[in-house]
């Protein structure tokens, strides 16, 4: 393995090009992050959804899918947080899943499908999960999909097994403050690119891009999420997730947790 003693783009967070293997610490590290100077508060929804899993598995060893999980994020706090935790990652991105499965090596399955397509849970090896949590991602998806998507979920849920998911989700009732509040965090996070405290998400991907194991996990990559389109973002209110949650069939559907305009909705089958 290659010494990452020094980072050499500058960015204190920057694992080093030309290594021989994933070293998934410091891509971790380095991906953690990155999404931490979008949401300051990252953790926070991380600990407010666990606590949901901790709630209605009584003890149990948790059987969490970490869907659209990319590095595997969750899940990895899920196995530091419940001994004998059952994890496995569903995405599609081939650099995040690469990183997901080093990561993981044997303590979780990471599976490599498309949630646009309603056959991703065929590749699904078990169902049955007390909790499918997700964060920061269904907003890729169009409306009709994610309200799809909340059905297919909870079929491959416990009865009582729950679903979360944490995005950007603005208060209805707060259009101004919601723009006040997203400006804000722009510039504090601008500020944070501008010292080098942060790397901005394209710069990341050029980092990735620059290593010598992950370079061929970035080129299939662009195939499905290619860098010249411009990606399309729905980020409707916390009210509309918890509607499309009780159409979905959810016994009980609410917002677990709220930090500024981000929320976690849960959903209980
Ligand atoms: C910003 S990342 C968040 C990843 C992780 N949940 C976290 O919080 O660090 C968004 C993730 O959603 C995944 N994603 C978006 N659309 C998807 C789709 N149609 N099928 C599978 N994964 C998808 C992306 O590949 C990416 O890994």
């Amino acid at each position: 393995m290659t010494d990452y003693t020094a980072a050499p783009d500058g960015h204190a967070d920057a694992p080093r090009p030309g290594t021989q293997s994933i070293n998934a610490e410091r891509w971790q590290e380095s991906w953690d992050r990155q999404q931490t100077a979008f949401m300051p508060d990252r953790e926070q929804r991380f600990a407010a959804m666990l606590d949901a899993v901790a709630a209605t598995t009584d003890g149990r060893p948790p059987r969490l899918l970490d869907l659209a999980g990319g590095t595997g994020t969750i899940s990895l706090r899920a196995l530091a947080r419940f001994t004998g935790a059952d994890v496995t990652v569903l995405d599609q991105d081939p650099v995040l899943l690469a990183i997901a499965g080093a990561s993981l090596r044997d303590r979780g399955t990471v599976i490599d499908a498309d949630l646009s397509d309603p056959g991703w849970r065929a590749k699904l090896p078990r169902e049955g999960f007390d909790a499918v949590l997700t964060a920061t991602a269904l907003h890729w998806l169009p409306a009709e999909r994610v309200a799809a998507l909340y059905a297919e979920v909870r079929e491959v849920l416990r009865p009582g097994g729950i679903f979360a998911n944490a995005d950007h989700m603005p208060e209805e009732s707060l259009p101004t403050l919601s723009a006040k509040l997203r400006d804000h965090a722009r510039g504090v996070r601008e500020n944070r690119y501008a010292t080098g405290a942060a790397t901005s998400w394209p710069d990341w991907w050029k980092l990735a891009a620059a290593d010598e194991v992950l370079a061929p996990k970035a080129i299939e990559r662009e195939r499905i999420y290619p860098s010249a389109r411009h990606h399309h973002e729905w980020t409707p209110p916390a009210t509309w997730h918890v509607e499309a949650l009780r159409a979905a069939g959810y016994t009980e559907a609410g917002i677990l947790w709220r930090g500024g305009t981000d929320a976690a909705v849960v959903g209980v089958r």
